[in-house]
């Protein structure tokens, strides 16, 4: 098993990584500090894992909760079916929550425990290619809203991420090349050299072979937890890892939540970056079809649906990025350096948004 560090002073916490974590027990025991917990999952990966995990945990009270699944129930309304469970259990301040699952599951557990008699304890144990290299890492929890994507949320640190690869195998083609999207995403926002590696290894990041599956979710983990020690609550840096994430929000929120896997959006929203980093003189024409090409070889959209200029500047204009109006963008300033910039221009931004 191979162990992370996300440096953040007292906040500081382990990500252990491994092809199998079925004897992790101990791991996990030595982070559940009360002699309560609740585990949440949802109604697909339950069946899978939760038997085995719980069998994993030994505390006086150990109760469990199965959510709908689905990017549409990442709302208020199941986050409200958490508080129900912990109260009606009479779960204490001591308890902690575990979240087995994807990044919805993450996301709502996450910010269950934030907002829980004012802060509880959490475990992310990611099960999803996307929820292992992103979003179980870095304390961003949230729930959507009808007018906005993640919009009322919380930062709100696990105690430790428990990463097992081989929960990867059952996952559907179309959610694990979802998640390849965030794993392209290190590499054109900071990391030339793993872009390249991406390049040449894609094929048996596809055929999901261990080691570099292993090699790929290790290095977005250590990129990230870089990051997230930097800047814990963006306020600089930490906004690179939007790449893409703005045009991608607008994609979600316009299509409906889930009809576009947000890794698909995100996807389609990096090619739109890469876009208007070209028109702005800022990468060349190769490296930009070197950026469409990646994105293509692993099997996801390099353009948005069919949307006005109108449609993404208003839901982009709610995006969190957004300053006193004025929407700020993730763009390239070369393959594997991103910059956060409002200085593109209107006429250029139309343009990527409505190529002719
Ligand atoms: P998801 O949680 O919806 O999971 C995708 C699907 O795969 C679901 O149907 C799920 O039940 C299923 N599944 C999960 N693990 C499985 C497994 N091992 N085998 C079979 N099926 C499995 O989606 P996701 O892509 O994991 O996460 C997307 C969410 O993450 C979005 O809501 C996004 O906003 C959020 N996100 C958050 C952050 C953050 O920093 N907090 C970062 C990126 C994304
Ligand atoms: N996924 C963006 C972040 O964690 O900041």
């Amino acid at each position: 098993m191979n162990v992370l560090n996300v440096s953040l002073d007292e906040r500081s916490y382990p990500i252990f990584i491994g092809c199998s974590l079925r004897n992790s027990a101990d791991s996990l025991m030595s982070y559940i500090k009360g002699d309560q917990v609740l585990v949440v999952s949802n109604e697909t990966i339950a069946p899978l894992y939760l038997e085995n995990l719980l069998k994993n945990i030994d505390v006086a009270k150990l109760d469990t909760l199965v959510l709908p699944d689905g990017e549409q129930y990442k709302t208020m309304e199941t986050l409200n079916t958490i508080f129900d469970a912990l109260l009606a259990e009479r779960h204490d301040r001591s308890t902690t929550l575990i979240a087995l699952g994807g990044g919805v599951v993450g996301d709502i557990t996450g910010f269950a425990a934030a907002c829980y008699q004012r802060g509880v304890n959490f475990i992310q144990i990611p099960t999803t290619l996307l929820a292992q290299v992103d979003s179980s890492v870095g304390g961003k929890t949230a729930v959507n809203h009808i007018l906005g994507k993640n919009m009322i949320g919380a930062f709100h640190q696990p105690q430790c991420v428990l990463i097992d690869i081989s929960t990867l195998q059952s996952l559907p083609e179309r959610e694990y090349r979802a998640g390849l999207a965030e794993v392209i995403k290190y590499g054109l926002i900071t990391d030339l050299e793993f872009f390249v590696w991406l390049e040449k290894n894609m094929s048996r990041l596809l055929t999901r072979e261990d080691d570099a599956v292993l090699y790929a979710v290790e290095h977005s983990c250590r990129l990230k937890a870089h990051v997230v020690s930097t800047d814990e609550r963006e306020s600089g840096l930490r906004a690179i890892l939007n790449l893409g994430h703005t045009f991608g929000h607008a994609i979600e929120t316009h299509k409906g939540y889930g009809k576009w896997l947000h890794g698909e959006a995100v996807a389609a929203g990096m090619c739109m970056a890469s876009d208007l980093s070209k028109r702005l003189g800022w990468i060349s024409d190769a490296d930009h079809e070197r950026v469409i090409a990646l994105i293509a070889k692993a099997g996801l959209p390099t353009a948005p649906p069919e949307m006005t200029t109108e449609q993404f500047l208003t839901l982009m204009a709610v995006d969190k990025k957004a300053l006193g109006g004025q929407v700020r963008l993730v763009l390239l300033e070369r393959l594997g350096q991103a910059v956060v910039s409002a200085d593109y221009g209107e006429k250029l931004l139309a343009a990527t948004l409505s190529p002719s």
